[in-house]
């Protein structure tokens, strides 16, 4: 159907995999502008037939906006079960790091994706263990900071460079391996975007922000406790914060 009260009538689980790419000469707040129009009248089709307990992820970029305004046009529905993708981001990550290490992805365990899917991401070694050993020890640090970590970054441009087309099959697997474990739980840590309340690691109420999560009853939790100190660690959270917030800006008319 393209009737949207029909699409989303009794919907159980949305999968926003589509927004409106980028298009040559256009800026991120012309995207964000008509991507908004687009997300504002899918969340009021949402909001009156979609199942109040429907749980939403968000692929289609920029995809924590695009889910802040989608949460907010669908006020009816707990604002929890709207999420955004950063698991591609991890997917990516932990390939990365296997490869580096010659281990394999489901060696890997406490990684994740802080803020953004974008450029401004932070991907998060510190915690990270490879066959129970500690990810730094393994691994030397330029090839974190000048490999690494904008390889993940940056692999959404670098796949549109190499394919012609953003990624598709990466990304639909991802957005499964997101709803899957949150429907089902997992102990493992994931990286998921949530909305914030404002008591977490010092972000900002009413951002979609990525963090470490687990899952459980249906329920995404963040990691707590993790020490945030470290100089990196501050100036990345600040960055990827900070790009947030401005797209909220350029969309305040939306929310
Ligand atoms: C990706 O990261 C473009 O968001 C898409 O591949």
């Amino acid at each position: 159907t393209s009737d949207a009260t029909v699409g989303f009538k009794d919907v159980d689980y949305a999968f926003m995999v589509g927004a409106k790419p980028r298009g040559p000469g256009m800026e991120r707040a012309d995207l964000l502008k008509d991507n908004g129009k687009i997300f504002v009248g899918v969340g009021k089709a949402m909001d009156d037939h979609a199942k109040r307990e429907c749980k939403t992820i968000v692929v289609g970029n920029p995809a924590n906006t695009n889910c802040l305004i989608l949460q907010n046009a669908a006020k009816g529905i707990p604002s929890e079960n709207f999420t955004a993708m950063t698991r591609l981001d991890h997917n990516r990550a932990l390939t990365q790091l296997a490869l580096q290490t010659q281990a394999k992805v489901t060696d890997i365990e406490k990684l994740c994706i802080w803020g953004n899917h974008s450029p401004t991401m932070y991907p998060d070694l510190r915690s990270c263990t490879v066959g129970g050993k500690p990810a730094l020890d393994l691994i030397e640090e330029g090839w974190k900071i000048n490999e690494f970590t904008p390889r993940v970054q940056k692999r959404g441009a670098e796949i549109i460079d190499l394919r012609g087309a953003s990624s598709a099959a990466s990304a639909g697997s991802a957005s499964i391996d997101h709803m899957r474990d949150w429907v089902k739980g997992s102990s493992q840590w994931q990286s998921a975007g949530l909305l914030t309340d404002g008591t977490q690691y010092g972000v900002p109420e009413g951002l979609i922000f990525s963090y470490p999560v687990t899952s459980q009853d249906g329920k995404f939790k963040i990691i707590e406790g993790l020490n945030m100190d470290d100089e990196l660690t501050v100036a990345s959270m600040k960055k990827t914060t900070d790009e947030l917030l401005s797209e909220r800006q350029a969309v305040e008319h939306f929310l």
